[in-house]
């Protein structure tokens, strides 16, 4: 039997994590939160760490307050000692006791330059030559691979970034797993968020009009299938590195909100019931300046794993939930 240890477990994936590792008797699930340790003290994560002697470490625990920590010089510090500088705890405590280290990161750590994506080489030509063998038949996948140099345009993206060094600086046995637009059954903890799609149901039950930026192109994540595919990923032992890990299709935050009222306005489609008749108009990211820079265009691509469903399924699931 595999001890799992899971850190942020009151979290929007923490508790998804929990549900899939508890239903699975080849493995005792301990589940730790803020109140059981706080990640950011190096001593103490050592010792109860070390004590608790868990054969997988997964770190669901972050900060994720995109715009808080832009231009508040406190909040950065806090982002970076949770998002950077803990990862690098948690790798040096899961080496020393022989531990595979399973870390969540961001497709904010990319800087999202459409023009630079789609005047990619393909994989292996390196002299952009456009005219070698490599070129034939070459379809530009639109997005970033696992090896793409990251270039963080905010300060979470930065703190996530120094996150992902301080893993693979300090262990070898690491997974170090991509996501983006996180959504699923609220977290538990004090820093609770609602997701996108709930804000907007929110506002489906009494605006006319809802304004939503028609920008941001990148892929949804349902929190309990990332759960499971991080189960996948442990129980078939694939080679340790990064993985991209979201749901299939992609879209910006207005073609998922048509999508959202689309299915939650049909028949049976939602607890939320009833027609959705609230309009909703496209408009540039401009028209909502908010302090931290968001990238254009993140999708992350995925060559190494089955891909998942279609996030429309996925969200098809949430709604009836
Ligand atoms: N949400 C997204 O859209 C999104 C997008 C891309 C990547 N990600 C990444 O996906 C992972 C999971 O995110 P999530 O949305 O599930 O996070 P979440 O709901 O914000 O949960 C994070 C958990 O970590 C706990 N925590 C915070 N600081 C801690 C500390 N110092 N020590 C111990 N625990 C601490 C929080 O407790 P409190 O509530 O008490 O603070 C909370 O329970 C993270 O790595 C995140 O960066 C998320």
């Amino acid at each position: 039997m595999k001890k799992i240890l899971i850190i942020g477990s009151q979290g929007m994936l923490g508790q998804e994590l929990v549900k899939a590792f508890k239903k699975d008797k080849n493995y005792k699930t301990i589940a730790w939160d803020r109140k059981d340790i706080d990640i950011t003290k190096e001593k103490e994560v050592m010792k109860k760490i070390g004590f608790t002697k868990p054969d997988v470490i997964i770190n669901a625990a972050a900060y994720n307050a995109v715009d808080k920590c832009e231009n508040d010089k406190k909040e950065y510090a806090l982002a970076k000692d949770v998002n950077g500088l803990a990862p690098g705890y948690l790798a040096k405590v899961a080496k020393k006791n022989k531990a595979v280290l399973v870390h969540y990161s961001t497709d904010y750590v990319f800087d999202g330059d459409f023009e630079k994506l789609i005047s990619k080489e393909p994989q292996g030509c390196t002299h952009s030559c456009a005219t070698c063998s490599l070129h034939e038949n070459f379809q530009p996948e639109i997005g970033y691979r696992e090896d793409d140099k990251p270039n963080p345009v905010n300060n979470y993206g930065k703190s996530k970034l120094l996150g992902e060094k301080e893993v693979v600086k300090n262990i070898k046995n690491y997974y170090l797993i991509r996501i983006s637009k996180l959504f699923g059954a609220p977290a538990l903890g004090e820093s609770a968020k609602k997701s996108f799609f709930d804000i907007m149901l929110g506002l489906g039950k009494d605006k006319k009009e809802v304004r939503v930026v028609d920008e941001e192109t990148s892929c949804f994540t349902y929190a309990p299938d990332l759960a499971k595919k991080t189960k996948e990923i442990l129980d078939s032992q694939k080679p340790f590195g990064i993985y991209h890990v979201t749901n299939g299709g992609s879209c910006t935050w207005y073609e998922a909100a048509v999508e959202l009222y689309k299915q939650a306005s049909a028949k049976g489609g939602s607890a939320y019931g009833g027609k959705i008749k609230t309009k909703i108009i496209p408009v540039p990211g401009a028209e909502f300046p908010r302090p931290a820079k968001r990238p254009f265009y993140s999708v992350l691509v995925n060559t190494k794993l089955n891909p998942m469903r279609d996030w429309k399924e996925a969200l098809k699931e949430y709604l009836k939930k």
